[in-house]
């Protein structure tokens, strides 16, 4: 049988990472898909780059209008990412009949309902593993592995630039800022890092996590998401005594309904930094690895590691969509595996929650001044929302610097779990005592277990 063929759009990175273990590999590659697959096109602004990376044999274009136009592609690769050209591109090669391999994570997470349908109705595929966390085959295991499991929850360190950042700053004492520089100079971070630091590019993979894992529509509209800008080096350090350590995570957890509590049912979907037990494997996941728990009723807790970014990593999971697609791609569309994992017309409208109604246990750091009453006052203030305090740890007033004549300390709660919203009405009436000196430190804290 010919090789499938392929047509690539966009040739950085990853792309090239594609094209060379598509090259270097194919002859397992053509036994596990029991047919060849060939790169026949890419098209790139860069064309004289984008030729010297794939040499003659290959069609260079600088229009990619001219793969879907191609009648002999039956696979189209999108690397261009964004939602802006990437969108049209993709929405273009679907109706044109072509199925659709992407790691464009922020185009399905904030348009994946609409590229999805458009591929139901036209019968093709749109397949994403190297979408979230780069070389983890964490789709595969959600779609096909786990599909004997109510999901209960998923939560993963799935942004590399973070999590680099925040294993420096525990490794060396230092504040965000610094750290973030360094990253940049090595060439972790990028020169614009938004969509990493501020959480967004997690949460574009927890929106796609969350909705494989629940059978709901994807909905990035609705995720809560908090970045590390405001993490400081202390609160690493206290974390650490407290046995804990700091990461930003990706949550998505199923919630039943809560009378006592006044809660509804519904999925948690919800991106921020987050003290994890430091006996936890995950974390122990230090610089820019990923990983991901996810725990199911049946298997029980499972975790997936690797390198979630990075050419060849990437690369991996590109071409294993490329292999599925390709077994696949004569197979009648009823009997693939659906985009989000469940039948379309089985998608559920289980709501995502509110961050108010979200349950989760917090750590609060106060710098007070050093007087008779105030530990009574804030944990009044605590018992009066109903919220449990766990653990309390204080300084010694000279091992805080203070300043002007009036002595300070830090004083760290953890909390057990409470619903957010109780959680904002205590942390304002904190916040206004005149002996909270400074605006209250809260990172939240989940058990994974
Ligand atoms: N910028 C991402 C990271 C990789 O730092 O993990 C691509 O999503």
């Amino acid at each position: 049988m010919k090789p499938i063929q392929v047509g690539l759009m966009g040739i950085g990175v990853v792309g090239a990472g594609t094209f060379g273990v598509l090259k270097r590999n194919q002859e397992e590659i053509q036994r596990r898909a029991g047919r060849g697959i060939a790169i026949t096109m890419v098209a790139d602004l860069d064309v004289a780059r984008a030729q010297s990376i794939v040499g003659e044999g290959v069609q260079v274009v600088n229009d990619a209008r001219a793969i879907i136009a191609n009648p002999e592609i039956d696979i189209v690769i999108e690397l261009i990412g964004g939602y802006g050209i990437a969108k049209t591109l993709v929405l273009e090669a679907i109706a044109a009949g072509k199925h659709v391999v992407t790691a464009n994570k922020a185009l399905l997470a904030v348009h994946g309902t609409e590229i999805f349908a458009a591929a139901s109705a036209k019968g093709v595929m749109v397949a994403f593993e190297a979408a979230v966390a780069g070389g983890i085959p964490i789709i595969k295991a959600l779609r096909e592995g786990l599909t004997a499991n109510q999901i209960q929850w998923v939560a993963g360190i799935i942004n590399g630039t973070t999590n680099f950042i925040l294993s420096e700053m525990r490794d060396k004492g230092l504040d965000f800022a610094l750290v973030l520089k360094e990253a940049q100079r090595l060439g972790y971070a990028e020169a614009d890092p938004t969509f990493d630091i501020e959480g967004v590019d997690a949460a574009h993979k927890a929106t796609l996590m969350c909705s494989i894992a629940f059978g709901i529509p994807v909905q990035f509209d609705k995720a809560y998401v908090e970045g590390i800008t405001k993490l400081g080096a202390s609160d690493i350090k206290y974390a650490e005594q407290l046995g804990y350590r700091i990461k930003l995570l990706g949550i998505a957890k199923r919630r039943q309904a809560d009378a006592a509590k006044n809660l509804p049912a519904g999925v948690e979907l919800r991106v921020h930094p987050c003290l994890i037990p430091a006996k936890r494997l995950i974390a122990n996941v230090e610089g820019a690895m990923n990983a991901v728990m996810v725990q199911g009723d049946a298997v029980g807790t499972t975790l997936y590691y690797g390198k979630g970014a990075g050419s060849e990593p990437t690369a991996s999971a590109v071409i294993a969509d490329l292999v599925d697609v390709t077994r696949l791609h004569t197979a009648d569309a009823a009997n693939r595996v659906p985009h989000l994992a469940f039948q379309p017309s089985s998608l559920s409208d289980m709501p995502i929650l509110p961050m108010g109604d979200v349950l989760t246990a917090y750590y609060l750091r106060l710098r007070v001044a050093d007087q008779a009453g105030v530990l009574a006052k804030v944990t009044g203030i605590l018992a009066s929302a109903g919220i449990n305090i766990d653990a309390v740890l204080q300084r010694e007033a000279d091992e805080v610097a203070g300043e002007g004549n009036v002595p300070q300390t830090d004083l760290i709660i953890l909390t057990h779990d409470c619903v957010e919203a109780h959680m904002n009405t205590a942390l304002a009436q904190m916040q206004a005592l005149p002996t909270v000196l400074a605006p209250i430190v809260r990172i939240r804290k989940e058990e994974l277990a």
